[in-house]
């Protein structure tokens, strides 16, 4: 049960045991923040056990002092300074085995190094992704997972690190697992269940549960005040009615106003264009980049950031049926601009002009967004990255750096001109969709289209990491909750 679950300095009773991770040839115990006593009883424990640090390795015993009842050496290998998957990976199996072992406190030592990032870093690293290790959505099933879970992971202060600056981290980490959370039940939720409208309602029950932030749900008739064509048409096809879902964190002089802006589309059958039957069901997660949102504005609130963040959510479903759109229709976006639908299956840009050009009232210096937008981001980079494509390559180097420190990456994609030349229309201002190559640029300068003039934009195709059809590289299957610790460090970091 997550509420249960506790980050803790100072255990309050001996832990059921401690997992020190060591890479081989080094003393993982040195740079341990304990008493030397303490701390000379264990290296003899250590000595006595014998682990060499290779991978997969796992070797228990007593523990000789009190702060646990076991002590673990869990290898890594030769490196001590790994790529985040595989740290992610170890932590994973670690916190597998403590619940496998019915071990509900233990403790964790992580005296290695992510590669490109400070020991700092890695540290808060390897503290957020143990804190997410025990996900599970088990909202579906009649028997839950609750009783097999970890209730308590204790970290072990490293040399240089105060109680302070643990207590810190700590918080953060606290915050960030369950803003990430939010956002993965989100994405894991089915179709039938997480509607346009019980997304909203979501946003409205996170706001009052947060504080601080103002709900507006802009309905059918709002959107057709606005002319908000693009939603209007993605949605015609489906019962479910379009919403516009707003999140207003509005501090007194704020210092900047950035507008975040997530593809809401509950499910995406394709429409008329249908897709293939096999793997359909994954487009239940073409509402990754609105979970992503929420999770942000989640910790916007709750830092009480002194800055104006704007959520937007339009959320539709896309689906085909005697009044969806059809290949060949000409619609007009909120901006004005005019668009022939080439391919039903494009929807997600069409929401997201329109969301787009009405960001333009909140007078953003920045707006970013996120979408599953394309398959072709999918096969450009796979699930390791996301595309990072936007008008101004400081604040995509800005992006990319964060990415890297806090294990959410992304890589920055081109936007020349010449990609809108792709999408041409006969008959239109641009089609939605151009041939199969440059997919995710096309898509991309497709967006571009619709950006209010002088504001710095970076468009985020998170297709291939907003969630996994598998368990990869220490992530969960399923939604990931990508973006929300990057976007959310992005605009703490703003205000230095
Ligand atoms: N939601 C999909 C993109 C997608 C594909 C997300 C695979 C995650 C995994 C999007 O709406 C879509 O269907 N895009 C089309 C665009 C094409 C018709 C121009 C695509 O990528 O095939
Ligand atoms: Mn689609
Ligand atoms: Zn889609």
């Amino acid at each position: 049960m997550a509420d249960l679950y506790q980050l803790r300095s100072t255990p309050e009773e001996s832990l059921d045991c401690l997992y020190v991770l060591q890479c081989s040839g080094s003393d993982p115990l040195s740079k341990l923040e304990i008493p030397t006593k303490e701390k000379r009883a264990l290296k003899a424990k250590a000595k006595a056990l014998g682990p060499r640090g290779e991978p997969g390795e796992l070797i228990s015993g007593e523990c000789p002092i009190d702060m646990a009842h076991r002590i673990t050496f869990v290898g890594v290998g030769e490196e001590c300074e790994l790529s985040q998957s595989k740290l992610r990976t170890v932590l994973h199996r670690v916190m597998r085995q403590a619940t496998k072992n019915r071990e509900y406190q233990i403790g964790l030592a992580v005296p290695v190094r992510v590669h490109g990032m400070s020991e700092a870093e890695s540290r808060l690293f390897a503290l957020r992704e143990a804190a997410v290790a025990d996900y599970t959505f088990d909202h579906f099933k009649s028997k839950k997972n609750e009783f097999d879970k970890i209730d308590g992971v204790h970290i072990i202060p490293f040399s240089g690190e105060t109680e302070k600056d643990l207590d810190e981290h700590l918080q953060a980490t606290r915050m960030f697992r369950t803003s990430v959370y939010l956002a993965r039940d989100l994405s894991n939720r089915p179709g039938n269940d997480l509607t346009p409208e019980a997304l909203a309602s979501a946003a409205k029950e996170m706001a009052e549960e947060v504080g601080g932030l103002r709900v507006t749900i802009l309905g059918l008739k709002e959107l057709q005040k606005e002319k908000c064509g693009g939603i209007l048409a993605v949605s015609q096809g489906s019962a479910e009615e379009p919403k516009m879902i707003v999140i207003e964190h509005r501090p007194k002089k704020p210092k900047k106003s950035v507008v975040l802006v997530g593809k809401g589309v509950t499910f995406d059958s394709g429409g008329i264009s249908i897709k293939p039957s096999a793997g359909m069901g994954w487009m239940k997660y073409d509402m990754a980049g609105a979970a992503t949102v929420m999770g942000v504005m989640r910790t916007v609130a709750e830092l009480e950031l002194p800055i104006k963040v704007v959520g937007l959510i339009p959320t539709a479903e896309n689906m085909p049926s005697g009044t969806a759109i059809k290949p060949g229709d000409i619609i007009t976006l909120a901006s004005g601009k005019t668009v022939e639908v080439d391919n039903t299956d494009a929807e997600g840009r069409l929401l997201l002009g329109d969301a787009l050009h009405y960001s333009a009232r909140f007078n953003p210096d920045i707006v970013l967004d996120f979408a599953t937008l394309t398959g072709a981001c999918v096969v450009a980079l796979g699930h390791e990255c996301a595309g990072l494509m936007g008008n101004d390559r400081e604040l995509q180097d800005r992006l990319a750096t964060i990415g890297d420190t806090v294990g959410e990456r992304v890589w920055p994609m081109p936007l020349y001109d010449e990609y809108f030349s792709y999408l041409k229309s006969e008959w239109a201002d641009m089609k939605n969709a151009g041939s199969r190559w440059g997919g995710a640029l096309t898509a991309g300068a497709f967006l571009k289209q619709h950006i209010p003039e002088k504001v710095s934009w970076a468009h985020f195709d998170i297709a291939g990491v907003g969630y996994l059809e598998d368990e990869h590289n220490g992530q969960p299957k399923g939604g990931t909750g990508f973006g929300v610790v990057l976007v959310s460090t992005f605009l703490k970091n703003l205000l230095k």
